[in-house]
C-alpha cells in the first residue's frame, strides 16, 4: 500500500494502523506561513496507533521540542535518541542569530515497550579507513570491553554518525519544508522491519512516501492540504520500485481514495 489521504490525520489515521514507524514532521508554529500552527492532541492519538516494537521520529527545532516537551511524555512516550541534519544552507531570520542551517528529528518510543524490543537497525556507511583503533577500559555504563586493539578495514562499514549532512530541496521542492528523500530513507531503514508499515502523519509533499517506495516497506500518509495531497500521490505514483525498473510504467493514483494499485 501506498496511499495519501487528504484529511486531519487525528481522524484519518488510527482507523489505518498499528504502524510499525511513525513519521511526523508537524507544523512547528516557528513561521508566519498560513499552515505553519501547531496541532494540538496528535501524540496521544499516534502513541495508540504505533505497535510497541515501533517507534516515532518528529522532526522540529530545538525551540518546538521544548516548547512541547512535557506533551511526548503525557501522551506515554520516551526519548530515544536525535539526528541533526545539516543542509547546504538555510535561514537567517535575525541579523544577531547565527544562520540556521540544520534542523532536528527526535526519535521516541513507547514508555510501556522496552528499548530492546523496539526495531532499530542503525545503518552503516562503507567508508571506515583503515587504522589501528586503541581501545581504552570504558565506564561500566557502556559494558566491559577487554583493553587492546583492533584494525578497521579499508571500505568496511561504521555505524552512521548522528550529523547527516545533505543538500535540501532548495529550487525543486514541491513543499517549502520538504525533506530530502535520502534522508528519510535512512530513518525508515533504520526504524521500520522490511515491508513493514510506516505511516507519515503530517505528509506535505510526499517525500517519505517516495522513500517509503525506494526502501520496500509500506506507506500511508496523511495530508490536510487536499491540493498537497494530491501533488505527493502524483509523486509517489511515478516513482518505480527497484523491482519493476524499466519493466513498465508508473501507475497513476485513484484521484478518489489515493490508492496507487
Ligand atoms: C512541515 S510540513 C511537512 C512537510 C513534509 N515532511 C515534506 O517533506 O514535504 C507539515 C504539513 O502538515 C500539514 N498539516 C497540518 N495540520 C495537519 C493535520 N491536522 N493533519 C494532516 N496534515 C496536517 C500541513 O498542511 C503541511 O503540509
Amino acid at each position: 500500500m501506498l496511499t495519501v489521504l487528504t484529511g486531519d490525520c487525528r481522524n484519518l489515521m488510527p482507523k489505518r494502523g498499528p504502524f510499525d514507524m511513525i513519521l511526523a514532521d508537524p507544523p512547528c508554529g516557528d513561521t508566519s506561513l498560513a499552515w505553519d500552527r501547531r496541532v494540538d492532541g496528535w501524540l496521544t492519538i499516534a502513541h495508540d496507533a504505533l505497535r510497541p516494537t515501533g517507534s516515532l521520529w518528529v522532526f522540529g527545532s530545538l525551540r518546538s521540542f521544548m516548547a512541547t516537551a512535557d506533551q511526548f511524555a503525557i501522551a506515554g512516550f520516551r526519548y530515544a535518541q536525535e539526528i541533526v541534519w545539516e543542509k547546504q544552507n538555510g535561514s537567517s531570520f535575525h541579523a544577531d542569530r547565527f544562520k540556521r542551517v540544520h534542523e532536528l528529528a527526535v526519535q521516541f518510543y513507547r514508555a510501556d515497550a522496552r528499548w530492546r524490543v523496539v526495531y532499530n537497525d542503525v545503518q552503516t556507511t562503507p567508508d571506515a579507513a583503515p587504522r589501528t583503533v586503541l581501545r581504552k577500559r570504558r565506564p561500566p555504563h557502556t559494558g566491559h570491553i577487554e583493553a587492546g586493539h583492533y584494525v578497521s578495514h579499508d571500505g568496511g562499514p561504521r555505524l552512521m554518525r548522528s550529523v547527516v549532512h545533505l543538500r535540501n530541496c532548495h529550487g525543486r521542492a514541491i513543499h517549502p519544508t520538504e525533506k530530502p528523500t535520502a534522508l528519510l530513507e535512512i530513518l525508515i531503514r533504520t526504524s521500520c522491519p522490511a515491508d513493514g508499515f510506516v505511516g507519515d502523519w503530517f505528509a506535505g509533499s510526499g517525500a517519505a512516501g517516495e522513500a517509503c517506495r525506494l526502501a520496500g516497506r509500506r506507506y500511508l500518509g496523511c495530508e490536510i492540504d487536499a491540493d498537497m495531497a494530491d501533488r505527493a500521490r502524483t509523486r509517489i505514483a511515478a516513482v518505480l520500485p527497484f523491482r519493476d525498473a524499466g519493466a513498465a510504467p508508473a501507475r497513476q493514483s485513484s484521484p478518489i481514495t489515493g490508492d496507487i494499485p
